[in-house]
């Protein structure tokens, strides 16, 4: 059986959260350059993409390059920035015609000009699209993230907008990057490591985690299934109990 029909369909995660990991051991066990891992990583992008899309999955956020990646030697990051400018031109027709709306979160002023451009523009074309919510996460880490939110609740309370009294978790999601975007339901790593690595620590925080030994650039539409297909075999509680939990469920 076609494991794409094992997938309840009322049971969709509405939010999949990606760190796509090991193109580089994918590349050095072929004898390659790591930077032959990350061209290839871009068809797993694609796959994944019409995947989630066909499904009707409603965001994808897929974890592209971290505050942390700007220390990998420059070549590599070089590389990186270069094939993201060529993705996102090659993929944005594509995109669009998959009624795909692309966002981007991280610290974007500090990409350089042509990828913020680029990106800009495949946002911009993509605005007005209804369907799969793609978010590529960019120079961005879950610790980056909170830190500015509370730098600039600090400047809001220092400049008289806001009253210190009303802070509280609702009000910092609202500074996030994320703020209009669900948490995700369900956080995908491949390539076997374990770790969350700064990634949406704030969002994360009830997410089901699903961990996979496939390497990123061999990630393809049935390693999702796979993934989306256990994520609904769990019994997800909130802190509740599992009666409380099914209320939870049914009213959000
Ligand atoms: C992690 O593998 C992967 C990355 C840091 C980059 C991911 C980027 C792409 C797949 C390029 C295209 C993306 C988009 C959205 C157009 P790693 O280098 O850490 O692998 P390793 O752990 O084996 O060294």
């Amino acid at each position: 059986m076609d494991l794409k029909e094992l997938i309840i369909r009322e049971k969709l995660p509405r939010h999949i959260a990606i760190i796509m990991d090991g193109n580089g051991r994918w590349a050095t066990s072929r004898g390659n350059m790591r930077v032959f891992g990350h061209q290839n990583g871009v068809e797993s992008v694609r796959q994944t993409v019409e995947a989630a899309g066909e499904l009707g999955v409603e965001y994808l956020t897929l974890y592209a390059f971290s505050t942390e990646n700007w220390n990998r030697p420059r070549s590599e990051v070089d590389a990186l920035m270069g094939l993201m400018v060529n993705a996102i031109q090659d993929e944005t027709e594509n995109l669009h015609k998959n009624n795909v709306r692309l966002s981007a979160i991280g610290e974007l002023d500090d990409l350089p000009e042509n990828v913020r451009k680029q990106l800009q523009s495949a946002i911009d074309y993509t605005a007005q699209n209804t369907g799969l919510n793609l978010v590529i996460a960019l120079s961005y880490s879950g610790r980056w993230e909170i830190t500015s939110a509370i730098k600039k609740i600090v400047e809001d309370v220092k400049s008289g907008n806001l009253d210190a009294e009303t802070i509280n978790s609702c009000l910092l999601e609202t500074y996030l990057n994320t703020y209009t975007i669900p948490d995700p339901e369900l956080l995908i790593r491949t390539s076997g490591e374990r770790r969350i690595s700064n990634f949406m620590l704030w969002q994360l925080a009830y997410t089901e985690l699903y961990f996979t030994p496939v390497l990123w650039p061999d990630f393809r539409k049935k390693d999702l299934y796979e993934a989306i297909i256990d994520f609904q075999r769990r019994d997800r509680r909130f802190g509740r109990v599992k009666e409380q939990a099914k209320a939870v469920t049914v009213n959000n």
